[in-house]
């Protein structure tokens, strides 16, 4: 099979709901009845052809899948845990784009199809470390932002990246709420972009992103807090100027641009020295730069990461 044709879903080529019949039926059959039960939002995503294992993994053991699509933050579709799993189900992933603008001398609007394969797809085993003290082992699927960042050929005056996620509260519910000022933004200096560790990421546990986790395409940014890794991409923005995330702009004080994964800054009302891994009763302690510090404390030489938080 060629490459283009392997990425080609079981469900474009049979009717949906067919497809989605299929695979409970083969779930049962499997024995997998809990699985079954469900909602369709979690069953929904489909295998992901041609990912190649990469020199990116961990000792860590993995968080089970449940967990990882089970308990999200992703306040486009409710505040609690479970609302993304709950709510995300009715979010279209097809058709969608990607606007890559600003600074740059090749500006692209990609379309989803075309972006999942601009580089060949890797499964990346990263720890994440959320800004509330918990923590997860993922098998992400995706390629380094950087295969995209050099295609588009950012210019001189190109000094960060700025992520925006989908506005769209009809399919959205919690946009309906100002919990935070929507889209939600964030961004990056231009070299944390380029490192190769920052994934674009388009799968998780070998399957298509589900819509909890942030489909149709994320990234992820394994050395900082878990907010800097927006969901659902539409729009990349080379710029100038540092920009200023939702969540900075929401507490300043709270949520700094750099949000390095740290355990000797406190954030203002709880300790980040420790964490508790989903799953797991005792707290572990938690590292500099998320357990990254070899590949990435480099950038910040010089820098006070206190002030800098
Ligand atoms: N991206 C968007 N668009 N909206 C969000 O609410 N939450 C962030 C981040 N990206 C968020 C987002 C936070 S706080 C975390 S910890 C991670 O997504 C959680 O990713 P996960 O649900 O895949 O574990």
């Amino acid at each position: 099979m060629k490459k283009n044709e392997a990425r080609i879903k079981a469900s474009e080529i049979t009717p949906r709901e067919l497809f989605y019949a299929r695979r409970r039926f083969m779930q049962l059959a499997a024995g997998a009845s809990a699985a079954a039960l469900l909602p369709e939002s979690v069953l929904a995503g489909d295998k992901l052809a041609d990912v190649k294992t990469s020199a990116y993994t961990l000792p860590d053991k993995l968080t089970p899948m449940e967990d990882v699509t089970r308990y999200n933050n992703f306040y486009e579709f409710g505040t609690d845990k479970e609302d993304p799993a709950k709510n995300a189900g009715r979010l279209k992933t097809r058709p969608w784009t990607v606007t890559v603008e600003g600074e740059v001398n090749k500006p692209k609007v990609f379309d989803i199809d075309e972006l999942l394969k601009l580089a060949p797809l890797e499964e990346r085993i990263y720890r994440l470390r959320c800004v509330e003290a918990w923590s997860m082992v993922v098998p992400w699927v995706g390629f380094s932002l950087a295969e995209l960042i050099k295609r588009v050929e950012p210019t001189g005056n190109a000094r960060f990246v700025e992520f925006i996620s989908l506005h769209d509260p009809e399919q959205m519910p919690g946009q309906k709420f100002s919990v935070l000022e929507w889209p939600y933004r964030e961004g990056l200096r231009m070299d944390e972009a380029m490192h190769p560790l920052t994934l674009l990421a388009v799968g998780l546990y070998g399957e298509v992103l589900p819509n909890q986790n942030g489909a149709p395409v994320r990234v992820v940014i394994p050395w900082k807090y878990g907010f800097k890794s927006a969901k659902s991409i539409v729009r990349i923005l080379f710029a100038e100027k540092q920009p200023v995330s939702s969540w900075t702009q929401s507490a300043p004080g709270e949520y700094g641009f750099y949000a390095n994964v740290n355990p000797a800054v406190d954030h203002p009302r709880w300790s980040q020295a420790k964490e508790r891994r989903i799953g797991e009763f005792l707290k572990r302690k938690t590292l500099p730069f998320n357990g990254y510090a070899d590949q990435v404390a480099h950038l910040y030489t010089g820098m006070d990461l206190i002030k800098n938080f």
